[in-house]
């Protein structure tokens, strides 16, 4: 284990905004962890954990140390005849356990394919996609108390999951390094029947126009993967941490007073009667799409995700966003919300 002083963190974040952290250090166990929580050094520090830095916008230096989460290793813990249950380190790359689920014919995350970032992060986040989100498979995960090193399980009614929301964002921020996920995957053979989603957006007919007429947990990957492809920018050509703001969720009446003025605003009823509005519209409707600010922008096919060109900073970004939120609260009297983590 290094600990570095002073150490550019543009390459750790997928805006690709170059800021620096006092102190940086890469973890690969937990008991790693638990050494820097005991060096002399550092132990007084503000800490930042860091994954795959793409959910994450830094507008200045970080003054303390920033961790990197480089726990590895997946194992299957139990398994029944038609059930597993797979334990990921929190350093597992997202998207490479979707790959080995799917290989291995186990189901629940194939609609989650190509999310960016590690595995310890998706918990955090309650990642989802394309009808799917992270607490539908969701078991358990372990966590490393930041103060006292201890080891804590949190269970689903633990983590207190919502739309891109959890405990680790609010109650216990900062407070517990996720150290490891365990997910609850159904065994898919010619023997079981699975119920692939396939109803949200252009699933369905991505797969037609594949010719994928035998549903498999591949398939529905492969069509995921391409429509994500179609659409998001590539954070390895065009820095950004997807969608930057939550999709707006608003009442009944003010939806029905807004649809009078625009009849073809998109909409999800939810379970509870609320509205959820998709973001990207709304930022459309107000004219960002596609519209270059300095070194930043809304991205041409995705206005909800807003990028760096190049030379952006932190700031930059954030201004971008902050005007994108105020045109929306004015154009339709909606408040848009970040989805990314600021620091
Ligand atoms: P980071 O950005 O490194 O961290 C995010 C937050 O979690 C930070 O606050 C960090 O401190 C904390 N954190 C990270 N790891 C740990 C840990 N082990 N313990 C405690 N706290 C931790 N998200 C979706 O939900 N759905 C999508 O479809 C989606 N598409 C995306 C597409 C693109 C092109 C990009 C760039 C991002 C997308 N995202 C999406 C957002 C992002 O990929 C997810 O939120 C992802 O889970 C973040 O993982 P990460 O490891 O990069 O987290
Ligand atoms: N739309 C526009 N203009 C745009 C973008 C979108 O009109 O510029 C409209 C689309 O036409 C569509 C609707 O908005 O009717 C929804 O768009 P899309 O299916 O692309 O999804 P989204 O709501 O913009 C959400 C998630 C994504 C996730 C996709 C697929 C949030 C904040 N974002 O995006 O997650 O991949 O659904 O499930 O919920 C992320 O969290 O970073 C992320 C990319």
């Amino acid at each position: 284990m290094q600990l570095k002083e002073n150490i550019s963190l543009k390459q750790f974040n997928t805006f690709g905004i170059d800021v620096s952290a006092k102190y940086f250090c890469e973890i690969n166990s937990v008991d790693e962890y638990r050494e820097l929580l005991d060096s002399k050094t550092i132990s007084a520090e503000k800490k930042l954990i860091l994954g795959g830095g793409s959910n994450i916008l830094f507008t200045k230096n970080f003054d303390g140390l920033v961790i990197r989460n480089n726990i590895r290793g997946i194992e299957i813990v139990s398994e029944t005849e038609t059930h597993v249950i797979i334990k990921a380190a929190a350093g597992e790359s997202w998207h490479n356990l979707v790959l080995w689920c799917v290989a291995n014919n186990y189901g629940g995350i194939e609609n989650l394919s190509l999310i960016p970032g590690l595995a310890g992060a998706a918990p955090m986040q309650n990642i989802g996609a394309y009808g799917v989100e992270i607490k539908d498979v969701f078991h358990q995960l372990e966590a490393i108390d930041a103060h006292t090193g201890e080891l804590t399980m949190f269970d689903l009614n633990d983590c207190h999951f919502g739309y891109r929301e959890s405990v680790f964002k609010h109650k216990y921020k900062d407070q517990f390094l996720i150290s490891s996920l365990s997910l609850r995957l159904t065994k898919v053979s010619s023997k079981t029947i699975y119920h692939y989603k396939t109803e949200y957006g252009d699933v369905k007919a991505t797969l037609s126009e594949m010719r994928a007429y035998d549903l498999s947990l591949k398939a529905v990957s492969d069509a995921i993967i391409k429509i994500r492809s179609s659409k998001l920018p590539d954070p390895k050509v065009i820095g950004n941490a997807g969608s930057f703001f939550k999709n707006p969720v608003i009442s009944k009446q003010q939806f029905e007073t807004l649809v009078m003025k625009y009849p073809v605003m998109p909409s999800y009823l939810q379970k509870d009667g609320t509205v959820k509005v998709p973001a990207g519209w709304l930022i459309e409707q107000c004219g960002w799409k596609g519209k270059v600010v300095g070194n930043t922008g809304a991205h041409a096919t995705q206005a909800l995700v807003l990028v760096n060109y190049g030379n952006a900073t932190g700031k930059e970004i954030w201004n971008l966003a902050m005007e994108i939120q105020q045109s929306v609260k004015e154009k339709f009297g909606i408040d848009i919300t970040p989805e990314v983590n600021v620091v």
